[in-house]
Parts: C-alpha cells; sequence; structure tokens
C-alpha cells in the first residue's frame, strides 16, 4: 500500500521528457503536460570566449544578421554532432527550461539519427545526465517517428517511413520493434535551401541569405507542377551594383531550381525499397509509406513519391511533431516499448 502511494506521488511529481534533437528543431515534450518546448537547434556565441549568447528562437533571430563577434552555429547540422560542448549546452538549456521541479530527476529519452556514432551517443548521453537527468535513453529517428504517426511498430507487418529533416532523409523499413533497413542521405530542407541561394545568384546575380531562401522554398517550393503556379518577391543584394535589390520569382524557376535534391530523395526510397525482404515489401505495397518532418510538408513531394514508386505514401498528420510524439510515447509506457529503445 505505502509503496503504491510512493509510486503515485513519484509519477505526479516526476517530470520525465522526451526530445527530438533534430538538425533544424528541437522538441521538448513533458510527460502529462505535452510538448512545451518548440525551438530552432541553434545557439549563438561570443567568439572571442565561446560564451553562449542566446539559445532557440533568439538565436536563430541573429542568423545572417550577427556582428564579427557573435557567430550562430547548428550543432546537429548534418545529422550528426558538429560541436560538442555547443551541442552540450543546447540539451542543457532545453532541458532545464521544462524542468522546474528540482527534487525528482527526471528520466530523458533523446531521438537521434540511426546512424549516430557511438562517441556522439556518449555526448549526447553525457550532456543530459549533467542537465539533472536521473536515466537517460536514446531512440532511433525513424523509429520514434513511427510510433508518432501510429505505426503498429511492434507488430509483424513491415511499415515504411521517411523522414525529411533539415540535414537528412531517413528511410526505414520497421518491423517487430526493430529497424530492418534503413538508408539515409545527407540530403533535406537546408540542401533545399542551398540550391535556391544558389539559383538565386546564377540566374540574377542577386545575393539571397538562408532564412529568405527557406521562405521561398516553403511559400513557393515544389516537387510537382502545381494547379495554379505561384509568385512571390525575394529580396537580397545585387552581386554587381551591390544594392540592394528585389526580383520577383515563379514557383516554376523555384522548381527546377529544386530538381536536384528532390530527385536525390525519390532516388534514395527507390534504393530502400529494392533493399526491402520481399515479404516486407509486399505488406509495404499494401499499406503504403509514411513521410513525415518538416521536408515532407514541400508542395508536391508527397504526389512525386507515390508517382515515382507507384505505391500509396501519404503525408503524416503535423510532421514536424511525429518524432517527439512518437518519443513521448515509448515515455509514457516504457514497458510495452522499452524493447525500442537504442543500444548505448
Ligand atoms: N512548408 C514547408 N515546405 C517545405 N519545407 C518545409 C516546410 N516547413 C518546414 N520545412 C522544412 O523542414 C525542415 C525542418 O524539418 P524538421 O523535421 O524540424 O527537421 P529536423 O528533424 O532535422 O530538425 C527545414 O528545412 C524547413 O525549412
Ligand atoms: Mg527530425
Amino acid at each position: 500500500m505505502a509503496f503504491s502511494i510512493f509510486n503515485l506521488l513519484g509519477g505526479l511529481f516526476s517530470n520525465d521528457i522526451a526530445i527530438d534533437l533534430g538538425t533544424a528543431n528541437t522538441l521538448v515534450y513533458v510527460k502529462g503536460k505535452g510538448i512545451l518546448v518548440r525551438e530552432p537547434s541553434v545557439v549563438a556565441i561570443r567568439k572571442s570566449d565561446r560564451k553562449v549568447q542566446a539559445i532557440g528562437y533568439d538565436a536563430r533571430q541573429m542568423v545572417g544578421k550577427t556582428h564579427s563577434d557573435i557567430h550562430t552555429i547548428r550543432p546537429m547540422r548534418d545529422g550528426v554532432i558538429d560541436d560538442d560542448d555547443i551541442a552540450e549546452e543546447m540539451i542543457r538549456a532545453f532541458i532545464k527550461k521544462v524542468s522546474r521541479n528540482r527534487l525528482t530527476r527526471p528520466r530523458v529519452i533523446i531521438c537521434v539519427p540511426s546512424g549516430v556514432t557511438k562517441a556522439e551517443k556518449r555526448i549526447i548521453n553525457d550532456s543530459a545526465e549533467h542537465a539533472g537527468a536521473r536515466e537517460v535513453y536514446l531512440i532511433a529517428e525513424p523509429m520514434a517517428a513511427a510510433l508518432g504517426v501510429g505505426l503498429p511498430v511492434d507488430q509483424p507487418i513491415g511499415s515504411m517511413v521517411i523522414d525529411i529533416g533539415g540535414g537528412t532523409t531517413e528511410i526505414a523499413v520497421i518491423s517487430l520493434s526493430g529497424i530492418v533497413t534503413d538508408t539515409s542521405v545527407r540530403t533535406g530542407g537546408d540542401e533545399m535551401d542551398e540550391v535556391i541561394v544558389q539559383y538565386m545568384r546564377r540566374n540574377y546575380n542577386l545575393l539571397i541569405g538562408e532564412r529568405t531562401a527557406e521562405e521561398i522554398k516553403c511559400r513557393i517550393g515544389s516537387a510537382t507542377p502545381l494547379k495554379e503556379e505561384l509568385k512571390m518577391v525575394a529580396k537580397g543584394r545585387d552581386l554587381i551594383a551591390g544594392i540592394p535589390k528585389a526580383v520577383e520569382i515563379s514557383s516554376v524557376e523555384i522548381r527546377e531550381a529544386l530538381a536536384e535534391p528532390v530527385s536525390a530523395i525519390v532516388d534514395a526510397v527507390k534504393l530502400s525499397l529494392e533493399k526491402t525482404p520481399p515479404e516486407l515489401a509486399a505488406d509495404i505495397r499494401d499499406r503504403g509509406i509514411i513521410v513525415t518532418g518538416g521536408g515532407a510538408l514541400l508542395k508536391g513531394l508527397a504526389v512525386r513519391l507515390r508517382e515515382e514508386t507507384s505505391l500509396p505514401v501519404n503525408l503524416a498528420e503535423d510532421p514536424l511533431t511525429c518524432v517527439v510524439r512518437g518519443t513521448g510515447i515509448v515515455l509514457d509506457d516504457m514497458e510495452r516499448f522499452g524493447k525500442v529503445l537504442m543500444r548505448k
């Protein structure tokens, strides 16, 4: 009796948390409270003494607008840890943000790209421990994404999930709580932004920033012709005259600019289908593929994948939060889903 009351109280006061440590965005889910943090994975530091100036949204505001002593860093940029110390500061800052209650130290599950190295796992683990975690568990991103979209990951049924993030696209086939095949390519939303920057420079002599390129991609970027093609004005600096300039661009041009990264994603999906064992391939043919991650929101991308694979391809509901919601599902029922966690 006393034990169960103790357990009940522990449950009430615990602030166990699930973290999606993405290359573009970090999301934190707190048990019983929902998603409390949803911020860009960006840290601004002062170069002279490497002191952190801002984290998350505040740091993101500074991208492309800093003076020479301030530097903005995305510590997870290509799906791996780019800068240990800064990654650690970021993880700690986000955990601190949600840990009001310092009496009970939280259990933390962190979602990481499936290709992380042993050394990277250690850094993530240690950062979370330094930030006050009582126990730290890791989960592979595609597994979390699959849980987040409600796939039956612990059944003997093959499911394919494509997660298009900022730095990488991960394509995984999951069955019986494990990842059967996993293809990861370093093409994602960031590369789409980069090709738009290059396109504007080459075709208009216009230098635009990373954030402007992202805005263009989200507003008028596409992977298939649109019913009604779109237009917008892009602002930047004229490379010849050196002065601010604005030009009107169309979705047709931006689709042409995005052709290469979009094809790279399509090719990786086809390759991954070729690697899938036949019984599971049959399940995928029946049940289809689910696309998640912010990159899945590119207009026409799901349609393009459907055309190229001749399989049913569906866009996940709220693709930007699938991974953290999936990690939260594991946190809420460790008994059932503990087996999907990664070995450290
Ligand atoms: N409407 C949209 N169209 C195209 N790309 C989008 C859209 N919304 C967000 N993105 C892109 O999604 C990426 C971030 O996705 P996210 O799943 O948060 O990545 P990560 O898991 O790597 O942090 C960014 O590159 C962002 O520009
Ligand atoms: Mg992600």
